[in-house]
């Protein structure tokens, strides 16, 4: 990979990426949109390991929306199976590299329970891994996690502040996002992380989701690194 031009001592601690493009990527080939997100398995494996050459620690992908289930029963089933099927054939693999699978969502009767039992298999063969976190967003919105977060901060009694609701996410020791991407030249969050990605630098990449390689990942931190994170503040 690439690394010229790079502060490897100011790599993002956290990236979350929306994996966005498959569908058009297939389309574009004649092929069908399913054979689309099975091509982007490829782009996920590269990212993950840039992400391990960078020295990223967090990589937080979107794989499946709380407003994917809209879409066509056949593209939904594939979906779960494909999810299900990259647990079952990579978990090892990704155990040796050193990462630490997670996964964020909400887990209701629609995902399928066998699915379920993979991920919950994958976190318990990876939680010792600490070179990096990959969480994987599943049945996944914004702002369904922050009505989960709001429902058990009622049910606790506890006084709202950004500190508890925080501690009542998905995944209550996730960083904040430092560097948020989005694939094939759509600029919206479509519900991704948007607590976690407050004060995040977004970048948008016009590359397809299944061509997104490394390097594609490089150029983004490149691009964060350009960027004058002021949180509200004046420059440094
Ligand atoms: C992203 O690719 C993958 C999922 C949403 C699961 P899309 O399927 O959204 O691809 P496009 O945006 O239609 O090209
Ligand atoms: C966001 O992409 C969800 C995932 C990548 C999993 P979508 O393709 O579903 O988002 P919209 O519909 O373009 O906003
Ligand atoms: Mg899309």
């Amino acid at each position: 990979m690439d690394l010229s031009g790079l502060d490897l001592s100011r790599v993002p601690a956290h990236v979350a990426c929306v994996m966005d493009g498959n569908g058009r990527w297939a389309t574009a080939r004649g092929l069908k949109r399913t054979e689309g997100h099975a091509a982007g398995e490829e782009a996920l494996f590269d990212a993950v390991e840039g992400a391990l050459e960078l020295g990223v620690e967090w990589l937080t992908v979107y794989a499946f929306s709380t407003e994917n289930w809209r879409r066509p029963t056949e593209e939904v089933r594939y979906l779960m199976g494909f999810n299900e099927s990259l647990l079952v054939r990579r978990s090892q693999e990704l155990n040796e590299m050193g990462v630490r699978i997670r996964f964020a969502g909400r887990r209701d009767w629609r995902v399928p329970k066998r699915l379920i039992r993979r991920m919950d298999e994958s976190i318990a063969l990876t939680r010792d891994n600490r070179r990096l976190t990959l969480t994987i967003a599943f049945n996944y919105g914004g702002r369904a996690e922050l009505v989960d977060a709001v429902k058990d901060l009622v049910a606790d009694g506890v006084e709202p502040s950004e500190e508890a609701i925080t501690a009542r996410l998905y995944d209550s020791e996730m960083p904040e996002v430092d560097l948020w991407v989005r694939t094939s030249g759509e600029h919206r969050m479509s519900n991704f992380l948007i607590w976690q990605a407050a004060y995040a630098e977004l970048v948008f990449v016009d590359t397809l989701w299944p061509d997104f390689r490394r390097g594609h990942l490089a150029a983004a931190v490149r691009e964060f690194q350009d960027r004058d994170r002021r949180f509200g503040g004046l420059s440094s």
